[in-house]
């Protein structure tokens, strides 16, 4: 299902008022009895302090960290605004943190279905402080999701929270407002693409913009996806019309390890009707692209979320894009969501005794 935008005739940034998500809500439809909002949205955008075009923009400064936030503001208000008692959602950690959040300030009940063994320790350590409740399932994301789509159609009284709902999409198109608001239409936008519903609220949001005669064109899009969980990424380098899913997706973004992505459809429309492309990256790349994000530009960011900067670093080596080129990466989702990914980093790390601290920095400074 895709909502379609009239945008009002008079409507100019100048006249918004407000900050985030909701500062747009000329362009976000839908009526709502009660905003269940936390001031998510309005995260920074960085101009990169290495590559010349590149900006980055930090969506782990969202209230559960990441952009999950800005689809749950407009999902869970739609779901109380409808009488609703009861959420559900699939995730591979995100999503089912910022659910369970969003839920739990609306006073709804959370169900969560997760894939177990495949969900990043803070993601899962969140959603249980939130107090959701918890199914952890045999088997991937995909079969997760299949799960919950029979608990929606048989159960009619749950709400869903996962991105195949297009209010979700409603908020997180906000992305593109902020840009354009700051910097303009940029040249390219890359994205990481699991189930794809990112990539495409993000173009629909430039669309609007057009539409609304804000702006006058939209960016490409370039979705990155991982080597071992790249169905939509394959088939658009392909040229294919459909993707061929994979049954057992394997990748150390585990946020993005999904096999069979229901937004597929979208999302391959965004990337064509864009005039953009897909890229494939291995792991190794995903790690150093974290590393280099950390290291050389002071952020931190989950695997996933280091996709796009290796997306971009890829595209920039092909010259696909030019470094003048100006490119927004989006960093979908902060890096304290999982430690374990930060823990198999290398750094120099000693045990030593307190008195010998001065004589070990002694010598390293000199080394
Ligand atoms: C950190 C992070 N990046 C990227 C994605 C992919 O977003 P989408 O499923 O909308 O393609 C997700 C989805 O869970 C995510 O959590």
């Amino acid at each position: 299902m895709e909502i379609i935008v009239e945008p009002p005739k008079d409507i100019s940034f100048s006249r918004l008022r407000g900050r985030g998500v909701w500062r747009y809500s000329p362009l976000i439809p839908g009526r709502y009895s009660k905003i269940v909002s936390m001031g998510e949205g309005n995260t920074p955008l960085i101009k990169s302090s290495i590559k010349k075009g590149l900006y980055l923009k930090f969506e782990g400064a969202n209230p559960t960290g990441s952009f999950k936030d800005r689809g749950m503001t407009v999902a869970v208000s739609s779901a109380v605004s409808l009488g609703y008692k009861a959420v559900a959602a699939a995730s591979t950690g995100n999503t089912a943190a910022s659910a369970a959040a969003y839920s739990s300030r609306a006073g709804l009940k959370t169900y969560l279905v997760l894939p177990k063994g495949n969900v990043a320790l803070g993601k899962v350590a969140q959603s249980i402080l939130y107090g959701a409740t918890i199914m952890e399932v045999n088997g991937n994301f995909d079969l997760a999701m299949k799960s919950v789509m029979e608990l929606y159609r048989s159960l009619g009284l749950i709400y869903p929270l996962n991105s195949f709902n297009p209010w979700r999409l409603e908020g997180q198109k906000t992305i593109a407002f902020e840009i354009a608001e700051e910097i303009g239409v940029p040249d390219y936008v890359i994205v990481p693409v699991g189930n794809g519903g990112n990539i495409y609220a993000i173009w629909k949001g430039f669309n609007e913009l057009v539409k609304a005669g804000i702006t006058d064109r939209v960016p490409k899009m370039i979705g990155v996806q991982a080597e071992g969980a790249a169905p939509i990424a394959k088939s658009i380098i392909a040229n294919k019309d459909e993707p061929e899913f994979v049954d057992s997706p394997i990748t150390i973004a585990s946020a993005i390890k999904i096999g069979k992505p229901v937004n597929w459809k979208k999302t391959m429309k965004a990337i064509r009707e864009s005039r953009g492309t897909a890229l494939i990256v291995s792991d190794e790349e995903i790690i150093e692209a974290q590393k280099m994000l950390a290291r050389r530009e002071g952020l931190g960011v989950e695997p996933a979320s280091a996709a796009s900067y290796a997306g971009y670093l890829k595209a920039l080596s092909s010259g696909l894009i030019d470094e003048n080129e100006t490119a927004v990466t989006i960093l979908t989702g902060h890096a304290l969501k999982d430690p374990d990914a930060m823990l198999r980093m290398d750094t120099k790390r000693v045990v030593i005794q307190p008195e010998e601290v001065r004589d070990f920095v002694l010598k390293d400074l000199v080394s």
